[in-house]
Parts: structure tokens; C-alpha cells; sequence
């Protein structure tokens, strides 16, 4: 059998409806929407945006933010017509598995752990952060630092602790249910979102005009040797001038992150036609003005070489406490929201990855462990916990902005091929039903493609050459275990 078998649309609508059997439907378009901010706002905004400025884009950082919101409306299309199409759990896995078949669609549950997993240690090691800086640093550098990192004092981490807990708690709620976790996580949007705006109207009269001088790093910037010790030059192509915003672009992508999310829950939707394109679009369109304001305010209060150096830390709270006389209480109440607003991120992309694991299981290409649901809860309850033993491995032993590129760049890869599947499915069933329809095919997918690819290029080239040892370990797994046990290639064993 081929390596692109395909799965039938009817086959997978069958399983859609099929939901007597599966996880519940509770959820409707404000949810969704909720959803999909509560993934989004997190750890891109309030610690990656800071590491964007401070590494390679300068003030500029606000055109990257704008250069990633233009990849992912592209992809958001064409996420927001697979959706309507195909309203099942698993996200663009199982876009892919209908459209570019077994092998692709493998190839994207496995970039899709790096969104999902990755994602959710990259959030927690940053709650991790906040935490420490609420409490005035009181937290000892070995327990909450991966051992990869060295203080200005020369400590050694050893081990993030705070990251793992707050891991631990959130999956303890999602074993619970969604049901209950969407109510949380609308009021954590609403604060998240309070929080932005009141950081952006204090801010806006700290500003000072001589830190947008010059926008974008010249390329004779000199370097600049943070606390540890380690010296950070913008001598590289992507470290200064447009190639510093594409790569300052390609680290914010991770503030986008989660509106895909939403159609990771098409299954828990009650009208996922009509409510899915709502859900991805709509909160994204939010997100990206909320990020614009939100960046020039940061990089107009602090000088963008801080954020290399002692701000490098729960950056915003360092902003608000070095740059913003008077405004204490600020810092403190953003760090509390911060906290929270997190967790609802956290929250979210460890739904989304068992999600994906449900599916993947479901169809064989994972074992069978990952799909099996608690009795009383519904909720792939096994699937969680292994996901909180592997995200944790990462959250407890790795740097943040390690963890951070990886989930940027399994992410883009996702995004291009939706975008391609798209175009694909088009031309391969024109005349199928799509309560949503993606404008200007194929020019928006192929756009999506060049913008997404654009940013995975200007990514530094260690962080491609883990994602590509990734791909090469999925490779190794498909062709051992997944191929043998696909339930489509071996339907006997259903
Ligand atoms: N977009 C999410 C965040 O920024 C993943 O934390």
C-alpha cells in the first residue's frame, strides 16, 4: 500500500458525528473564541517579544509582530476552511491524513508535538519566571533553571521547579474535564486582556523617543555581553536590519500560537461549521492589535540591548519596575495576571497535543494507550499524564528559548502544509461542501507558504538542526511501529 493512503471524508464525517462514543460536545463559538485567546496571549507576548527585540529586531520587533500576523491570517484561512470541512479532533493531522495521506500527515502529528508540547514548556519555564520575580527572586537559581543556565553570580540551574508544578496542575484540570476549563479560561482572557491594555495606556507616557533611535539594528551594533557573561553580537544576517526583523518574526510567531488550537477541539464543538472559522479568525485578528500596541509600548519604555541583559527576565515586570516610577502595584498586579493568563495557555496546548495524540492513536499510528478515555470524565486521562512526564522532561531540564524556537519552527512547518493541503484538496474534490472558503486560492496558500518558510530560514541554525534530528526520529518511528499498526492500512485489526 502506498505511503500517501489517504482517509476518506466520509469516513472521517462518520467518526465526527460519531460522538455517543468519543468526547463530549459542549462547546459554542464564544468558547471557542475565549479558547483560542486564552492560547494565544502568553509567553510570546510577555517573555518571547523582549527576546525578539533584544536579539535581533531592535524597536522593530513591531513589524515582525505584523510580518507574523500576516503568515498566520494566511494560514488561519486556510485552517479556518479545513475546519468547516473536516470538524474532528486532531487539527492539521488530520487535514493532512485527508489530503496528502498517512505519510505527510505523520510527518505533521510529529511537528505538531513541537507546537503543542514544546509549546506548553516553553510557557510554564516563563510562568516559571514570574513567579520568581513575584516573589522577589526568592526562589533559588538551582530550582528554577533548567541546567543549561548560569546566573550573573555563576549558580548553575538545576532543575525548574515552579515550571513543573504548574504543569502537574494543569493537567490534573484537564483530566477533570473542558467543560469546566473553558469557564476558567474565559475569565482568565478577560484579564489577560485587561492587563494588556492597562500596560499599554500606563505605559504609553513613559515612552521615551530616543529608544525607537535606531528602529532597526544597525549591522555595526556593537555587542553586548549580558550579566553571565555570555556576549551577544549582531554581526549575522538575521541579527540586524530586515534579516533581525524576519528572525525577530520568526521568535514572536510564538505569541500567535493557539489559534490553531481551536480547531484541535472541532469534536467538543456543537456547530463546528459555523463556529470554527469564527474561533480561529476572530481571535486572532484580536490578538494582533492587541500585540502591536503592546510591543511599541515595551520597546519605547526600555532600551531593546536591556532585555539581553538583567531584563532578560520576566522582561515586562523588569520594564514596569526600572522604567516606570510610581507604578510598583503595576508590576505586581501584572505578574499575578501574568501568572494566571499562562496557565490558561498552558492550558490549552496540552489539550491540544492529547488531542492530537487521541486521534493519532485512534487511527494506529500511536499506541493505543494515548486514545483510552477515563470512565467518568470522558478525557484521554493516560494520554495526559505520559504528555506530563515528556513536556516536563523539557519544562524541568531545558531553557526557555530553546524550547521557544522549537515550538515556533514545528509550527510553521504545520502551517505550510495546511496551506498546501488546501490548494491540494481544491484541485482533488472542487466540488465538496465548505461552509468556509479560504479567498484568492491559490494565492493566499501559496503566500501562507512563502511567509511561514521565510521565518522557519531565519531561525538560527542550531534550532533547525534540532527540529531536523526531530524529523528524523518521527521518520524512524513511523516506518518501525506506526506503518505495521495504521488501522487504514491493516483494517482487520479494527
Ligand atoms: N501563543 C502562546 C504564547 O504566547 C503560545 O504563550
Amino acid at each position: 500500500m502506498s505511503l500517501f493512503v489517504k482517509k476518506s471524508l466520509k469516513e472521517l464525517m462518520i467518526q465526527a458525528e460519531d460522538s455517543e462514543h468519543g468526547l463530549k460536545r459542549t462547546l459554542g463559538a464564544g468558547n471557542l473564541v475565549a479558547l483560542g485567546i486564552g492560547a494565544i496571549i502568553g509567553a510570546g507576548l510577555f517573555v518571547r517579544t523582549a527576546a525578539a527585540a533584544g536579539q535581533a529586531a531592535g524597536p522593530a520587533v513591531v513589524i515582525s509582530f505584523i510580518i507574523a500576523a500576516v503568515g498566520c491570517a494566511f494560514a488561519g484561512l486556510c485552517y479556518a476552511e479545513f475546519a468547516s470541512m473536516i470538524p474532528i479532533a486532531g487539527s492539521a493531522y488530520t487535514y493532512a491524513y485527508a489530503t496528502m495521506g498517512e505519510f505527510v500527515a505523520w510527518i505533521i502529528g510529529w511537528a505538531l508535538v513541537l507546537e503543542y508540547a514544546l509549546g506548553a514548556a516553553t510557557v510554564s519555564i516563563a510562568w516559571s519566571e514570574y513567579l520568581n520575580n513575584l516573589l522577589g527572586g526568592s526562589i533559588p537559581y538551582e530550582f528554577c533553571h533548567s541546567p543549561m543556565e548560569i546566573s550573573a553570580t555563576g549558580a548553575h540551574g538545576m532543575v525548574n521547579l515552579p515550571a513543573l508544578l504548574i504543569l502537574t496542575i494543569i493537567t490534573l484540570v484537564l483530566i477533570k474535564g473542558t467543560q469546566e476549563s473553558a469557564v476558567v479560561n474565559a475569565i482568565i482572557v478577560f484579564i489577560k486582556v485587561a492587563i494588556v491594555l492597562v500596560f499599554v495606556a500606563v505605559g504609553w507616557k513613559f515612552i521615551n523617543p530616543s529608544n525607537y533611535v535606531p528602529f532597526m539594528i544597525p549591522p555595526d551594533a556593537p555587542d553586548v555581553t549580558a550579566s553571565n557573561g555570555q556576549v551577544y553580537s549582531y554581526k549575522a544576517i538575521f541579527d540586524h536590519g530586515w534579516g533581525g526583523v524576519l528572525h525577530g518574526a520568526a521568535i514572536v510567531f510564538f505569541a500567535f500560537i493557539g489559534f490553531d488550537a481551536v480547531s484541535t477541539a472541532a469534536q467538543e464543538t456543537k456547530n463546528p461549521k459555523r463556529d470554527m472559522p469564527i474561533g480561529i479568525l476572530g481571535s486572532l485578528v484580536i490578538c494582533t492589535v492587541l500585540y502591536i500596541l503592546f510591543s511599541h509600548v515595551l520597546t519605547g519604555v526600555a532600551p531593546y540591548t536591556d532585555f539581553i541583559k538583567e531584563g532578560k527576565e520576566a522582561s515586562v515586570a523588569f520594564a514596569i519596575q526600572n522604567y516606570m516610577p510610581g507604578y510598583a502595584w503595576l508590576a505586581t498586579l501584572v505578574s499575578v495576571a501574568i501568572l494566571a493568563g499562562f496557565s490558561s495557555v498552558i492550558l490549552v496546548m496540552l489539550l491540544g497535543q492529547s488531542r492530537v495524540f487521541f486521534s493519532m492513536s485512534n487511527d494506529g499510528l500511536l499506541p493505543k494507550i494515548l486514545s483510552d478515555l477515563h470512565p467518568t470524565f470522558r478525557t484521554p486521562y493516560k494520554a495526559n499524564l505520559i504528555l506530563l512526564v515528556f513536556v516536563g522532561g523539557f519544562a524541568g531540564f531545558i531553557p526557555g528559548n530553546v524550547t521557544g524556537d522549537l515550538t515556533s519552527i514545528g509550527t510553521l512547518f504545520a502551517f505550510v502544509v495546511v496551506c498546501l493541503g488546501i490548494w491540494i484538496m481544491r484541485k482533488a474534490n472542487p466540488g465538496l461542501e465548505r461552509p468556509f472558503r479560504a479567498p484568492l486560492v491559490p494565492l493566499v496558500p501559496i503566500l501562507g507558504m512563502i511567509v511561514c518558510s521565510a521565518m522557519i530560514i531565519a531561525l538560527d541554525a542550531n534550532t533547525l538542526l534540532v527540529a531536523f534530528a526531530w524529523l528524523l526520529i518521527g521518520l524512524v518511528v513511523y516506518f518501525s511501529y506506526s506503518q505495521r499498526h495504521s488501522l487504514l492500512r491493516n483494517p482487520k485489526k479494527l
